[in-house]
């Protein structure tokens, strides 16, 4: 049961306040029902663990305190998530196919850097902002519709880099550095005390991340003509993975005692045992594709259906015939990470996932 009115960040939502009846709205049930769950505001929960985690290291390893933000409303405006930071017009993160749209102004955030420009006019200059964020997706292991992301941003004035004889950019960027070194330091070093990184860990630690010197440009329209910055993007699933050998990403997600009693306040990098593993169920779907036709729609269908049942989709053949209509084939993985699934409720979700891929993609099934 889903409550129809949340509270977020001091706003009441209601559910007609997201899906909206407007022709550009494209947010299912399945995503309304995660928005106010708040993962990382939760002190037990893994998600939350890590947060606290690096609130740590920034609270032990800088003179100035950073602002810490974990309550900011997902839903933003357009200009908030894309044009507030430089992101092109023609940009695919854009599209309806990838983004979630509330209506044609309104979104909900795809990146908590759809908070950078506002924080920084209203005078902020180290922050940290933690937050789901929502993004349409294909179904497999590491991807799911909502994640959490960790933004930091640091502005440095005219002293900072005078001091140390490099050029503003070059002093932001041997900072960058610097700090995400250390973040890796004190999140693995607990871990494997003081070994150095491990090569597979390192490139896990930078798939993980996005980071930068801040374009000049979202500095000066904050009215900081005189500054530079650096920013970074965390996605705290991936590093939580990671931290907590935890296989698959929709367990962030689950209830089940057995996954959530593995985890307590401060205990980071405390492993999780597999409490059982279900088999899979695998089953194909063919049809006729159309101009239309997207593989995150496909997905959307599913979980409208499946919910986390739904464990990974996979397109496994792919031709196109004399007559230039093309074929795809999908395998779908059924499992449950809780119990196993019978025959019965394993077949009506295909046969619901069939019926409805016909009649919401407007695809011919073979
Ligand atoms: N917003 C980027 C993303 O979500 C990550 C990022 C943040 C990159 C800050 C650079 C600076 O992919």
């Amino acid at each position: 049961p889903v409550a129809s009115v949340l509270e977020l960040g001091g706003v009441k939502i209601g559910r007609e306040d997201v899906m909206r009846d407007d022709p550009t709205n494209n947010v299912p049930d399945t995503i309304f029902s995660k928005l106010g769950m708040q993962l990382h505001r939760r002190d037990q929960h893994p998600i939350g663990i890590l947060k606290n985690a690096i609130y740590e290291y920034f609270d032990t390893s800088y003179p100035n305190k950073f602002d810490k933000f974990d309550d900011l409303c997902p839903i933003v405006t357009v200009k908030q998530n894309f044009d507030d930071v430089l992101v092109p017009a023609d940009h695919v993160s854009r599209s309806y196919n990838d983004t979630y749209y509330i209506d044609a102004q309104t979104v909900l955030r795809c990146h908590t850097s759809a908070h950078q420009a506002e924080l920084l006019r209203r005078g902020h200059t180290h922050f940290l902002v933690t937050g789901d964020v929502y993004r349409r997706d294909s179904i497999d292991s590491t991807h799911y519709p909502v994640f959490h992301q960790m933004e930091g941003v640091r502005v440095f004035s005219p002293d900072d880099w005078e001091a140390s004889g490099v050029d503003a950019t070059s002093h932001a960027a041997e900072d960058l550095k610097k700090c995400l070194e250390g973040l890796a330091n004190h999140l693995f070093g607990k871990l494997r005390t003081k070994t150095l990184l491990s090569k597979c860990t390192l490139e896990k630690w930078l798939e993980v991340l996005g980071c930068g010197v801040t374009e000049q440009e979202i500095l000066k329209r904050s009215g900081k003509t005189n500054n530079v910055a650096w920013a970074f993007g965390l996605g705290l699933e991936r590093l939580a993975m990671v931290l907590f050998d935890i296989p698959d990403i929709r367990l962030f997600w689950s209830n089940d005692e057995r996954f959530t009693s593995q985890f307590s306040k401060g205990q980071l990098g405390v492993k999780f045992k597999p409490f059982s593993k279900y088999p899979p169920c695998y089953k194909d779907i063919s049809f006729w594709i159309n101009e239309s036709f997207t593989e995150n729609n496909l997905c959307e269908v599913v979980r409208g259906i499946a919910g986390d049942l739904a464990e990974e989709v996979l397109l496994i053949d792919n031709f196109t015939n004399k007559k230039g209509m093309t074929s795809h084939c999908y395998r779908i993985a059924y499992r449950s990470m809780e119990r196993s699934l019978t025959d019965d409720e394993i077949n009506e979700l295909q046969w619901n996932v069939r019926e409805q891929v016909q009649s919401k993609l407007n695809v011919v099934l073979r």
